[in-house]
């Protein structure tokens, strides 16, 4: 099958200078040169401005499927769309900037919409969480200032570790992280987005 459905997500505060969304539309034009006949759809959380959970959304999020008034529903609505869009695709591409040591909280905002308890995961009967949102390869591309990859820094990086562990819960388990890394770091900076594209592999 040389056609994927992609989903792109981009949640870069920089605009057009940044690297993660460089680095994840490398990561999607190498897709494509496997899936000629990939469909890209883009979610740029940041210029969505995706909402934080309120009381309403996270109360209808919980209320029985025969319980649902209009304005559960009309809680739901985002939440709803992102959650289709994300079961439509076969491959996500998560463009994810490494701000104040985590994701950026828009990219987060959109992890707390996904998840959605007997849709995106549930519990088997021994309490076990089961991901429901399987068959997706996930590629992230990250960005950083400082350098994480060594040692030291391994223990200061709570995007990767996060996002392989959370979109895991959820059932995405077959993930991969290419990296633009020391963005801020004289001379390493120069060559960090190059460095990033070509290790880029798509398996
Ligand atoms: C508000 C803010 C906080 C940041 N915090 C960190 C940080 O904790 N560690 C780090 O290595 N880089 C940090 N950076 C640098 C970014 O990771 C770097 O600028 C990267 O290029 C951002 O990704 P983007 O270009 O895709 O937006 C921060 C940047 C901003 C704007």
């Amino acid at each position: 099958m040389n056609s994927k459905r992609i989903l792109q997500i981009n949640s870069s505060i920089l605009g057009e200078k940044s690297y993660s969304k460089r680095l994840g539309n490398a990561i999607v034009e190498k897709i494509k040169e496997k899936y000629p006949n990939s469909i890209l759809e883009q979610l740029d959380v940041v210029e969505r401005n995706i909402p934080h959970l309120t009381p309403e959304t996270l109360n209808a999020m919980f209320t029985p499927e025969e319980e649902h008034t209009d304005e559960t529903r009309q809680a739901l609505q985002l939440s709803d769309k992102l959650v289709k869009q994300l079961f439509d695709c076969d491959i996500l591409v998560i463009g994810a900037p490494l701000i104040n040591r985590t994701i950026h909280s828009s990219l987060k905002a959109w992890i707390d919409h996904i998840t959605r308890r007997g849709i995106t995961f549930g519990y088997n009967s021994a309490g076990i969480p089961i991901g429901f949102v399987s068959g997706k390869k996930v590629y992230v591309a990250m960005s950083s200032g400082g350098i994480y990859t060594d040692e030291q820094g391994k223990e200061h990086d709570f995007v990767a570790p996060y996002l392989k562990s959370f979109l895991g819960f959820l059932g995405m388990t077959d993930f991969t992280v290419f990296k633009a890394e020391g963005l801020h770091v004289p001379i390493i900076q120069d060559t960090a987005l190059e460095k990033g594209i070509n290790s880029i592999v798509i398996d």
